[in-house]
C-alpha cells in the first residue's frame, strides 16, 4: 500500500492535466483580424473610415454558427450567461410578482436573474441521482403566480425535459433551459437549449467554450428573438432610428473580440466534447467499483454528455473517509477537485436576510417577504448534494484514457489508506 501524498508519500499524478482554456493560432489570428479591421463592436455604425466597407460582424457570424450547431433558428449573443437569463425571461413576459421555479443546486444566476427583473425564485429540490430538478416535485411548487421554470442541465447532464415540458404545457408555463454547462449536449436526439421555449449558455472562463465572459440565447420563436435583441440593445428596434428606445433594456452586447474567440472555440467543441464524454463514461465505470463512490446516473436518452464538471457523491461512511479529508487527499494526489457549492442557494445570506433591494423592500408587492429558511425542509437532496459532492474540473477529462485512470488510482489509494485518517482531521 503506497503512502498518501497528504502524509508525505509520492503523488499519483506526476504530470499536469491539460490546461484550460485551450487555444492556438486560430484565436490569435482571429483577435488580430478584429483588431486591424477597426470593427470592434457588432453595431452597424462605423467609427472609422473603412474603404472596403464595414467588415462583416463576428458577433453575427458566431450567433448563426452556434444556433446552427444546436439546430436552433435564432441565436442572440450577449455579455454573460446571467444577462442571457435575465433577457430571455423578461422577453417572455416574466416580471414583478411572477414566480419562477428553479433548482437550489446551481450557480446563483439561475435564481438571481428572476430577482433582477422583479420576479420571485421558487426552489424545487433536485433528483439525488442526477443533481437536476426533480420533475416529481415540480407540480407542488406551482402556484397561480408561476410563470416559468428554469431547469438547469447541471454539469451538462440533461434534465428530464420530457416530463418538465409536459408539466409546463399543462400549466401554460414558459420553460427556459439553463444550458450554461451544456454546450453541444444531446438528449432524445435534440440539443439541450432547444427543447424548451428558449435556452441560454455561458462562455465564462470555466465553461466548455469560453471567451473569458459571454453568453447566448437560443430560441425558435421569431418574436421572442426580436424582443431579446431589443433588450440586449438598450430597448432599440431594428430598422428604427438609433436614438429611439421602445422598452427598458440593457447594454448587454458581446464584443467582436469575444465573438472571434468563440468562433475558434466552437470549431473544437465537437472533438473536445467527445473526448470528455469518453473519459467521463470510462471514469464512471472505474469508480462504480469503489465502495462509497456514487457516480451520477446518465439517462439512456442522453447521447452527448459534455461532462462540464465530473461529479460523484462520496458516501463517507461507506468509503471510510470524511469528505474534507478526502478532498484534501485527492488534491495532494494531483487531481484538481473541490466540494462544489458549500450550501444550496437559499442558504446564502442574500436569501436568508432578504437582501434584495437597497431600500429594504420585500421582493415584490404580491409576494411580500419570503422565508427562504423554510426551504431547508423542502430540499433535502440539495442539502445532501452540498455535503457529498466531489467535483473534478473538466480539463482533467480532456487528456488521454491514462489520465482519468490516474484519477481512479488516486481515489482507490485514498480508500486503501482510509484507516490512516482516523487520528487526523484535515482543516477545510
Ligand atoms: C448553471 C449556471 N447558470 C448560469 C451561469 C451564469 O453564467 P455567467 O457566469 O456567464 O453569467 C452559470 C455560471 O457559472 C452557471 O453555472
Amino acid at each position: 500500500m503506497s503512502k498518501l501524498a497528504l502524509f508525505g508519500g509520492i503523488p499519483t499524478r506526476q504530470k499536469p492535466f491539460p490546461n484550460w482554456p485551450v487555444f492556438d493560432s486560430s484565436e490569435e489570428q482571429a483577435l488580430l483580424d478584429v483588431l486591424h479591421s477597426g470593427r470592434w463592436w457588432s453595431g452597424t455604425q462605423a467609427y472609422h473610415d473603412s474603404p472596403g466597407g464595414l467588415h462583416p460582424s463576428k458577433v453575427a457570424e458566431f450567433e448563426s454558427k452556434f444556433a446552427e450547431y444546436h439546430g436552433a433558428k435564432f441565436g442572440l449573443a450577449c455579455a454573460s450567461g446571467t444577462a442571457a437569463l435575465e433577457v430571455a425571461l423578461k422577453a417572455a413576459g416574466v416580471g414583478p410578482g411572477d414566480e419562477v421555479i428553479v433548482p437550489p443546486y446551481t450557480f446563483l444566476a439561475t435564481a438571481s436573474a428572476p430577482l433582477l427583473i422583479g420576479a420571485v425564485p421558487v426552489f424545487c429540490d433536485i433528483d439525488p441521482d442526477t443533481f437536476n430538478i426533480d420533475p416529481a416535485r415540480l407540480e407542488a411548487a406551482i402556484t397561480t403566480r408561476t410563470k416559468a421554470i428554469i431547469p438547469v442541465h447541471f454539469a451538462g447532464l440533461a434534465a428530464d425535459m420530457d416530463r418538465i415540458m409536459a408539466i409546463a404545457r399543462k400549466h401554460n408555463l414558459f420553460v427556459l433551459e439553463d444550458a450554461a454547462h451544456a454546450h453541444g449536449a444531446v438528449s432524445s436526439a435534440k440539443h439541450l437549449g432547444t427543447v424548451g421555449d428558449a435556452g441560454v449558455f455561458s462562455f465564462q472562463a470555466s465553461k466548455n467554450m469560453t471567451a473569458g465572459e459571454g453568453g447566448i440565447i437560443l430560441t425558435n420563436n421569431a418574436e421572442h428573438a426580436e424582443i431579446c435583441n431589443s433588450y440586449i440593445w438598450a430597448g432599440r428596434k431594428v430598422g428604427r432610428p438609433w436614438y429611439e428606445h421602445y422598452r427598458l433594456g440593457w447594454n448587454y452586447r458581446l464584443t467582436e473580440f469575444q465573438a472571434a474567440i468563440l468562433i475558434a472555440q466552437l470549431s473544437r467543441l465537437r472533438e473536445q466534447t467527445t473526448t470528455r464524454m469518453q473519459n467521463g463514461i470510462h471514469l464512471n465505470t472505474l469508480l462504480s467499483q469503489v465502495s462509497g463512490i456514487r457516480t451520477l446516473a446518465v439517462p439512456s436518452s442522453v447521447t452527448v454528455h459534455p461532462f462540464h464538471i465530473y461529479i460523484f457523491r462520496l458516501d463517507s461512511a461507506a468509503f471510510g473517509v470524511e469528505r474534507n479529508n478526502f478532498l484534501a487527499a485527492l488534491l495532494q494526489e494531483g487531481i484538481p477537485c473541490s466540494g462544489g457549492y458549500s450550501q444550496p442557494l437559499y442558504q446564502n445570506p442574500m436569501f436568508l436576510e432578504n437582501k434584495f433591494h437597497s431600500n429594504g423592500q420585500p421582493i415584490s408587492a404580491s409576494a411580500g417577504w419570503v422565508d427562504f429558511g423554510s426551504y431547508q425542509e423542502l430540499c433535502p437532496n440539495a442539502e445532501k448534494a452540498c455535503n457529498e459532492a466531489v467535483w473534478i474540473e473538466h480539463r482533467a477529462l480532456l487528456g488521454k484514457t491514462e489520465d482519468v485512470e490516474d484519477i481512479a488510482i488516486a481515489i482507490r489509494k485514498i480508500h486503501e489508506n482510509r484507516h490512516e485518517f482516523r487520528a487526523v482531521t484535515v482543516s477545510e
